[in-house]
C-alpha cells in the first residue's frame, strides 16, 4: 500500500555533515520527502516520541543524545514506505546492522544509530502528528 512514514536524522548526522548523503540514499530508494524540518527537539517532545521506551536502561542516554543538537524530521511517502525504510535503515542494534544499510554504513554506536524510522502504521501516524501540522505535509506524489 501507499504509505507515509516518519523519519528523523539524529544529532550526529548534522554534526558530521552527512545529512545530504543520507537523504540522497532515501530519495534514490524511491521515497518522496513530503515534509522536512531542521529543529532542536525539547526534552518533552523527545519523551513523548520515545514514550514506549520509558523505563528501559538506555532511556536517559537516548533522551540526552536526541536533545544534544539539531535533528532533521521528515515525512516520507512511498509504496510500503514503513517496511521499506526500516530495511534501508538496517537493524537498530549496530552490531546487527548489515553493510549496505544506512546504520550498517554510518553507525558504530547503537544510541547514535543515525536515523529513526517508524515501526508501524500506528506509530507513523502518531509520530507524524507529534512533529508536523497537517498543512506542513505537501501533496505532490503521483503514483499513477
Ligand atoms: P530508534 O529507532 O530511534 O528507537 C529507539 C532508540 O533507542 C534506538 O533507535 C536507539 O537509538 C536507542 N536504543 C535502542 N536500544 C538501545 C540499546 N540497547 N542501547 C542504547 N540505545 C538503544
Amino acid at each position: 500500500a501507499h504509505e507515509r512514514t516518519f523519519s528523523m536524522l539524529k544529532p550526529g548526522v548534522l554534526q558530521r555533515r552527512i545529512s545530504g548523503e543520507i537523504i540522497s540514499r532515501i530519495e534514490k530508494k524511491g521515497f518522496h520527502v513530503t515534509a522536512m524540518k531542521i529543529m532542536r527537539i525539547s526534552e518533552e517532545l523527545c519523551r513523548r516520541h520515545y514514550s514506549e521506551h520509558e523505563g528501559k536502561p538506555f532511556f536517559p542516554g537516548l533522551i540526552a543524545y536526541m536533545t544534544s543538537g539539531p535533528v532533521i524530521a521528515m515525512v516520507l511517502e512511498g509504496e510500503n514506505a514503513i517496511a521499506h525504510l526500516r530495511l534501508l535503515c538496517g537493524a537498530t542494534n549496530v552490531d546487527e546492522a548489515a553493510p549496505g544499510t544506512i546504520r550498517g554504513d554510518y553507525a558504530s554506536v547503537t544510541r547514535m544509530n543515525i536515523i529513526h524510522a517508524s515501526d508501524s502504521v500506528e506509530s507513523a501516524e502518531r509520530e507524524i502528528k507529534l512533529f508536523f501540522k497537517p498543512e506542513e505535509i505537501l501533496e505532490y506524489v503521483d503514483d499513477s
